[in-house]
């Protein structure tokens, strides 16, 4: 099965929104393999966020992250990439649809609640950046045939 990383950023677990993002995975069927909360450290951020650096707001967007506590999971199911980003919504929170996270969320573009991997690849990557394999948990779910035909 397909895998995404999803973290809630520091302004997410500073509102309190914790739950509400994983409610949302969760109702929609998706199967959470791997959570853990930390405050990451600037190697980590460097690392996750390098597809943006020497960009002017990257300096602003790792000192960010790294300011406090983030929830980072591990979400699988059918598709998880592209409809975790779906549920997600817009970078620009002012641009994303309602109902979407950041859409019922959030209005500023540095404070957007939460992360998604954006590809297949990416996913890969930042799974393997954040978690080491034992972290991630082998199990099947009873309700899998009333959630996939
Ligand atoms: P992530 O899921 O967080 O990766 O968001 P994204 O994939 O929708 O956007 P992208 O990877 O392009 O940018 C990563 C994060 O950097 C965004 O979520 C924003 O918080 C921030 N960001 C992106 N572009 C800008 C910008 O032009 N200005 C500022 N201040 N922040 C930006
Ligand atoms: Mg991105």
């Amino acid at each position: 099965q397909e895998r995404s990383f999803i973290m809630v950023k520091p302004e997410g677990v500073q509102r309190a929104l914790v739950g509400e993002v994983i409610k949302r995975f969760e109702q929609r069927g998706f199967k959470l393999v791997g959570l853990k909360v930390l405050v990451p450290s600037k190697d980590i951020a460097n690392v996750h966020y390098g597809e943006h650096e020497g960009k002017p707001f990257f300096p602003k967007l790792v000192g960010h992250i790294t300011s406090g506590a983030v929830v980072a999971m591990v979400w699988e199911g059918k598709d998880i990439v592209k409809t975790g980003r779906a549920m997600i919504g817009a970078t620009n929170p002012l641009a994303s649809a309602p109902g979407t996270i950041r859409g019922d969320f959030a209005i500023d573009l540095g404070r957007n609640i939460v992360h998604g991997s954006d590809s297949v690849d990416s996913a890969q990557r930042e799974i393997a950046l954040w978690f080491s394999p034992d972290e991630l948990a082998e199990y099947d779910p009873t309700v899998t045939p009333w959630i996939y035909e």
